[in-house]
């Protein structure tokens, strides 16, 4: 029959479509201009005229009461152009951040839209998603990179000796792990724990993306480059923005160096606790051991 879509396409936009809805993106329409004015457009239904909105935008521009349709070919519908911002605040959000205005989005949804996720290569070698864990209402999360084996093996972030210095830190901070939310950018273990490539991060940080939204931590914590490339949409390096206020979103965000990089360089310590006693400042935090 004309203007059917042929069923194997069917199932890749049915496929696409999951997966947007996986991200929480959930507005869909189809083709703002009716068809007897645009005759040119491919057939109501075709792929071409699926767009996904940003339900930021939901609502459409009306044409003003006077206005006349033209018969003339319609420029191809620009899609808005985000100039990049300059560091320190975290660009516009793309359209996978458009999941930050789910209605009552909660933690819980966010893992059941994750499921045992295939969306990436990374599935193939895991043993256990490593969602994240902490206080869901936490004033201060922390962002790694991905799980390690030991995380892999027990489905929690930062479990092994890297975690173990982590939760060091957050003691000498003054709190407890359960005060605070830990996750990563990916939630499957690279494979030799090689950092995670960037269609990986493409695809699972849209999840992260959701989290922080819903935790809406007063301070956001990045450990490592990873995590501060992805939250801050930058490909420059960690070191000239380690220690310093960022913003992301209505959080403050500081990167400092990974834990295991301090397993590696015990030397930066001091630089990592100087960068934390930020945070304790901004949270009215005192450290461990010192009374008022
Ligand atoms: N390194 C990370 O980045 N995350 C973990 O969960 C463990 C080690």
């Amino acid at each position: 029959m004309p203007g059917q879509i042929p069923e194997n396409l069917q199932k890749k936009v049915a496929e696409r479509l999951a997966f947007y809805e996986d991200l929480g993106i959930r507005f869909f329409y189809r083709d703002r201009y009716p068809e007897a004015l645009f005759p040119h457009k491919q057939p109501a239904g075709s792929v071409e005229n699926v767009a996904v909105s940003n339900p930021i935008a939901h609502e459409e521009p009306t044409l003003p009461k006077t206005a006349k349709p033209h018969f003339q070919k319609p420029a191809p519908a620009a899609l808005p152009k985000v100039a990049p911002l300059p560091l320190p605040s975290a660009p516009a959000p793309s359209l996978f951040d458009a999941s930050d205005k789910i209605v009552n989005d909660t933690l819980l949804r966010i893992r059941e839209d994750l499921g045992e996720c295939t969306r990436c290569k990374l599935h193939k070698h895991r043993h256990t998603i490593v969602f994240g864990d902490g206080h869901p209402k936490a004033e201060l999360v922390f962002v790694g990179e991905g799980p390690g084996a030991d995380e892999d093996a027990q489905g929690l972030p930062f479990v092994g000796r890297a975690g173990k210095l982590l939760t060091q830190m957050v003691e000498a901070m003054g709190l407890q792990r359960k005060d605070v939310y830990i996750c990563n950018v990916v939630k499957c273990r690279p494979p030799e724990n090689r950092t995670p490539e960037e269609d990986e991060v493409a695809t699972c940080s849209p999840f992260l993306v959701r989290q922080l939204e819903v935790i809406s931590p007063k301070v956001i914590v990045c450990l490592g480059a990873v995590a501060f490339k992805t939250l801050m949409k930058t490909n420059r390096g960690i070191s000239q923005y380690r220690g310093q206020w960022l913003e992301y979103r209505n959080s403050k965000l500081l990167a400092t160096y990974h834990p295991a990089y301090l397993l590696r360089n015990p030397n930066a310590k001091g630089e990592v606790w100087k960068d934390l006693q930020k945070v304790m400042a901004v949270l009215g935090l005192r450290a461990k051991g010192k009374s008022a």
